[in-house]
């Protein structure tokens, strides 16, 4: 994979580094996460759960972002997952007042990102109410936790879908929350660069892949993920191209055609 993290700082993208609960628990974990000095440019950001980050306290979680040189910290939001799995962390702590506490203490940027299930309008409200400048909306239609825990356990076969399909799709989340003042990130199932336009239009400043960087990687190692990446970047400017904007901001600023399932969504939630 080292291969491949050379290869993001080329192409100028950023990485979002996996959970770093190992490092509570072992300083030695500490190695795997150190990227930087393999590519010294590209933007990084630690992670770490809500429920972790609410149990060890602010000073141990700034030390994960200081003690690997990262730009800031992603706190994802898992609760799906962890109700899903049978060891998951149940434990539910007030979570506005432990980002307050890391929006204060907090060297860099902080995300507040979800794993899968997006975030809703009220949910974006209260996190911003925190001090977080920054939400990765990580919705429904990609990765999904639930079925990867459901398809772990195997035992009963009337469980084994269960909320496998829970969560706010990406492109809802996006129009729940792109009139909130926040930078978004959208993620969850963007599998090209057309989807990363249409996500961009619907009001996401950043695209995030996760699963298809992997297959990528997995099917043809360091050039198969490059190739994809490679791939995306020019699959976004065609559109572009062929929507006639020149950059990411004229691209945010296209008025959208909503139709189908998203159109009922939009509908259904200007009704409140
Ligand atoms: C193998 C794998 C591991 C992941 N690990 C984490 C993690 O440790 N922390 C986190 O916040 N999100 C994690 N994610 C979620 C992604 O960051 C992202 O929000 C979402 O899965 C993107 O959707 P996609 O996989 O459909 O592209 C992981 C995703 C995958 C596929």
């Amino acid at each position: 994979m080292l291969v491949s993290i050379i290869g993001l700082g080329l192409l100028g993208i950023g990485l979002g580094l996996g959970s770093q609960r190992p490092m509570l628990d072992d300083p030695s974990a500490v190695d795997s996460y150190a990227v930087r000095r393999f590519a010294p440019d590209l933007p990084r950001l630690g992670n770490i759960g809500l429920q972790q980050a609410a149990a060890a306290g602010p000073a141990r979680i700034e030390k994960l972002v200081t003690g690997i040189d990262a730009d800031g910290l992603a706190i994802h939001l898992n609760p799906a997952q962890e109700l899903a799995q049978a060891e998951g962390d149940k434990r539910f702590p007030d979570g506005a007042k432990t980002l307050k506490a890391l929006t204060k203490r907090m060297p860099g940027r902080v995300v507040v990102k979800e794993t899968g299930c997006g975030i809703s309008r009220e949910t974006a409200l209260r996190i911003k109410a925190a001090g977080v400048k920054t939400l990765d909306i990580a919705g429904a239609g990609g990765t999904s936790w639930t079925r990867v825990e459901n398809l772990r356990k195997g035992a009963d076969p009337s469980r084994r879908t269960w909320l496998d399909e829970w969560g706010i799709p990406t492109a809802a989340s996006l129009v729940e929350t792109s009139d909130l003042g926040l930078e978004l990130v959208a993620s969850g199932g963007l599998r090209t660069g057309l989807d990363a336009a249409k996500c961009i239009a619907l009001g996401a400043d950043v695209c995030g892949f996760a699963l298809p960087v992997l297959r990528a990687y997995a099917s043809g190692g360091y050039s198969g993920a490059l190739f994809f990446l490679q791939q995306v970047i020019t699959d976004l400017k065609v559109v572009m191209l062929l929507v006639g904007v020149k950059d990411i901001a004229a691209l945010k600023k296209v008025r959208p055609v909503i139709t189908g399932r998203l159109q009922e969504w939009t509908i259904s939630r200007s009704r409140r």
